[in-house]
């Protein structure tokens, strides 16, 4: 820590595993700055941009400085992770235990004391930082699964403070859960929010059972009772995008006419099939592009007129499960092309980078359908940022029923993303569907994204956080 100070001048904190740059040291010594993946980053930003918040998390490097920095108009304040710890508490327990298990184990979870060890270690440090940035009685909210100690070291720290616990990953059944050996270290360091929030209802059902049940403590509806007299509530609150940025971004006219480029430079194909996501096998990838292949096969589609474009950001490349699914996947696009592609028709345009928003709009707009199936997923933001980008009410979005964002777009064309040959004909029936039938479903679910954004999201947490009562005896009482 670079600051032996116990209270700090902030009212707003968040705390999370990643801050919303990544330090990128060139070959030259030079420090320059990346923003981070994922769909954490691209919901807070706004909101601490917004709030005027700190951020304190990890800068994505190895025994980085500790020095606070602005970036964007945010007050960052690293915490330095050792190649130890990036290896056991971030790759490991964080990506290897906690990712697979709460993902409804559709890889193997690792279970190693040591990995915890480092989890612990690193939890307090991010509970020290946050204490030390924090200003009297301020509001700290913790997020995501690397961090479910934080909110217990961070009460013993500071009483003070009001803190809150979003996760933005599913919460598991009680089934899977109690695998975890440490089970009950995450219930409790969970139950030093005042707050704790879920993707889904039935996360926050999951988790107030499993106290109830594990250790014991009474439960009403959303509300945990403890014995030190606090009370804890556990809600649900769906999270979404900036609407509004989006919507700007995808209609101006340099977008617009990237859009057009892209379709220019696949070759103007009837359809445009497009898949965005982190190299994670939670993704589905490679089961959406073996039925995209098997509908080219059976002759369903044909090259001429259909083309994918898969999407597929790097992603926490030195755990062995993304290793073997990116050379799967290698393998499966390189089959497909060889077996079905033509000379400057390649069947799936693959890349496997990174991109600016502005880019990310460009292919929404260029996309006539949107495949996203995940075989678990907290929510998925790229299917509301399509969504949010079809200001002409055109398009389809094709969804997984795993994915959170099925709850409220409704009208998309459902999938199972387990069944291969469901997905072919949600596939067909988004290639086949009538303008009309488009327009209707797409209205409708531009309607919900719209009136539901990120920042309304956030409100409604810290709206909550703001009211929640520290001493359920005190209100008891007459
Ligand atoms: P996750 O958080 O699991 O990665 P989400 O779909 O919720 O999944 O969020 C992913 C976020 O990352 C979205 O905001 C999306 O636009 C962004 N994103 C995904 N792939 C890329 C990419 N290749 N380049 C830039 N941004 C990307
Ligand atoms: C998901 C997680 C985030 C994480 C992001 C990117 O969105 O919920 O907590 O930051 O993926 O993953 P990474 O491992 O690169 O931080």
């Amino acid at each position: 820590m670079t600051s032996t100070r116990t209270q700090g001048d902030h009212d707003l904190v968040v705390v999370a595993n990643r801050l919303p740059v990544d330090r990128v040291v060139g070959e030259d010594g030079e420090t320059t700055w990346r923003r981070s993946p994922g769909g954490l980053v691209t919901a807070l930003e706004p909101i601490i941009q917004q709030y005027d918040g700190a951020w304190v998390g990890w800068d994505g490097g190895s025994d980085g400085p500790e020095e606070p920095l602005e970036q964007g108009g945010m007050h960052l304040f690293p915490v330095a992770l050792s190649p130890q710890e990036i290896e056991e508490f971030y790759e490991g327990f964080s990506n290897g235990t906690l990712w697979p298990l709460y993902h409804d184990v559709v890889a193997k979870p690792g279970f190693h004391r040591e990995w915890w060890d480092s989890y612990v270690t690193v939890n307090r440090r991010f509970a020290e930082r946050a204490a030390a940035e924090a200003a009297d009685k301020a509001l700290v909210w913790v997020q995501d699964y690397q961090l479910q100690l934080v909110p217990a070291m961070l009460r013993e720290l500071r009483p003070d403070l009001r803190i809150g616990f979003f996760l933005h990953i599913p919460f598991p059944p009680s089934e899977l859960f109690v695998q975890l050996p440490w089970r009950s270290q995450i219930l409790e360091g969970l139950l030093g929010a005042d707050l704790v929030g879920f993707q889904r209802r039935g996360g926050a059902q999951n988790f107030v059972r499993l106290v109830r049940q594990r250790l014991g403590h009474k439960t009403h509806k959303d509300l945990i009772y403890l014995e030190d007299g606090r009370t804890v509530a556990a809600e649900c609150f769906p999270i979404s995008i900036d609407v509004a940025e989006l919507e700007k971004l995808s209609v101006s006219d340099p977008v617009a006419e990237r859009a057009q480029q892209i379709r220019s430079q696949l070759g103007e194909p009837r359809k445009l099939l497009l898949g965005v996501d982190r190299l994670d096998y939670t993704k589905g990838i490679y089961d959406r592009l073996r039925a995209f292949g098997e509908l080219l096969e059976e002759g369903a589609l044909s090259v001429e007129d259909a083309v994918f474009v898969q999407v597929a950001t790097p992603s926490r490349e030195r755990v062995d499960e993304y290793r073997r699914l990116r050379d799967e996947i290698d393998r499966l696009v390189g089959r497909i092309n060889g077996d079905l592609g033509r000379i400057g028709r390649p069947a799936i345009s693959y890349l496997h980078s990174s991109y600016p928003r502005d880019e990310m709009a460009a292919l929404y707009r260029a996309a006539d359908i949107m495949v996203v199936t995940p075989l678990r997923d907290g929510m998925n933001l790229v299917a509301k940022e399509y969504v949010a980008c079809r200001h002409r009410d055109d398009g389809a979005l094709v969804l997984s029923e795993f994915a959170g964002a099925a709850d409220e777009l409704k009208q998309a064309f459902m999938v199972n993303p387990y069944d291969i040959n469901g997905m072919k004909a949600a596939i067909l029936e988004a290639v086949d569907a009538p303008p009309k039938d488009l327009t209707k479903r797409m209205k409708a679910m531009r309607k919900t994204v719209r009136s539901h954004d990120v920042s309304d999201w956030a409100e409604e947490f810290i709206g909550m956080l703001k009211q929640a009562r520290p001493d359920h005896r005190k209100r008891l009482r007459p």
